[in-house]
């Protein structure tokens, strides 16, 4: 399904066969690192790596919610024209897996790969022409050069450190065909017309960022990662989304910030102690009402580049 900045399009009926019937069933290969997790204010979290939110049912839920969402927002689930003929794609950073099972109901004759931290809590699927990989993109993806025909990265805001963004960026481009498309689509800290709520929320996850090496503000111009890495036909959209108002789009969205900013309670108040839980909570709150009242916007990007 391509593309909605290219008009508005039918989202696939789902598909269950495959001619790759060789390949791999869906099915999560062990966790090297499934041990490591640590619990704070009853979230699970993985102990030994940077990615800041949680790793449990809650979030689980989350993810699979805003992927609907922004599949919606966002008319499909990608933006870059690769080939319908593709036959082998990858999504780093896969989380429930629900972006590698539904690219691979809509190509039924390419094999989809998930890559993530942890791969052992993905839920199988009857699906032959997908399955998912532990890996640490900064370390490395466990491919070789030239193998995807797409690469495809989403919200890895919370997970990457802005030093580790353009050796992340390079491994995508690495293990892209020549002729193939990455796509990268992300959150920054972009809001538009903020009240001292917001403000006061974004300067506790800067200031956490700045003492954990995150810096969110980078992610306005993933086109320059794209372009750095050496891709070609580099393009970037920016996607602005009310915040509760602005009618259904607006609540849905205004219920997931809440959540992300709710996923950095740990992280601000327990881990860093920059602030108490109470304050914290209290502002939490408080945040819908004043994105209503100053009509406050989010902005999503996504871009794209060929590799020639
Ligand atoms: C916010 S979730 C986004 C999941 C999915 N891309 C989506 O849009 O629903 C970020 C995911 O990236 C994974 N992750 C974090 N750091 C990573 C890394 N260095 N390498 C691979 N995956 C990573 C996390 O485990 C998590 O599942």
């Amino acid at each position: 399904m391509a593309f909605r900045l290219f008009g508005k399009k039918k989202l696939p009926a789902a598909q269950t066969t495959s001619r790759l019937t060789s390949l791999p069933q869906t099915i999560a290969q062990e966790d090297p690192i499934q041990s490591k997790e640590k619990i704070i204010s009853g979230r699970r979290f993985l102990s030994n790596e940077d990615y800041v939110f949680p790793k449990d049912f809650p979030e689980s839920e989350r993810l699979n919610f805003q992927h609907f969402f922004l599949r919606s927002l966002l008319k499909g689930n990608y933006a870059a024209p690769f080939s319908v003929s593709a036959r082998a794609i990858l999504d780093v950073g896969c989380g429930t897996g629900i972006w590698v099972r539904e690219l691979a109901q809509e190509f039924p004759n390419a094999h989809v790969t998930g890559v993530d931290l942890e791969v052992s809590t993905i839920s199988a699927s009857s699906l032959l022409n997908c399955h998912y990989v532990s890996a640490n993109v900064v370390q490395g993806l466990p491919f070789p050069d030239q193998q995807f025909d797409f690469v495809h990265q989403r919200l890895l805001v919370a997970a990457l450190p802005a030093k580790d963004w353009p050796r992340a960026v390079s491994e995508l481009v690495r293990v892209t065909k020549k002729g193939g498309w990455v796509e990268l689509v992300d959150a920054a800290d972009a809001f538009v017309k903020t009240g001292p709520l917001t403000e006061k929320m974004m300067g506790w996850w800067r200031l956490a960022g700045a003492k954990t090496g995150f810096d969110a503000s980078q992610l306005t111009r993933l086109d320059l990662f794209l372009l750095n890495a050496g891709l070609q036909s580099v393009k970037q959209e920016v996607v602005p989304v009310p915040l509760s108002w602005g009618g259904h789009v607006g609540d849905l969205m205004g219920k997931d910030m809440l959540a992300i900013f709710g996923n950095l309670r740990a992280l601000v108040c327990t881990r860093l102690q920059l602030v108490s839980q109470k304050e914290f909570d209290q502002t939490l709150d408080a945040l819908p009402t004043e994105w209503a009242a100053y009509q406050t916007q989010f902005h999503f990007f996504v871009a794209y580049g060929q590799k020639v």
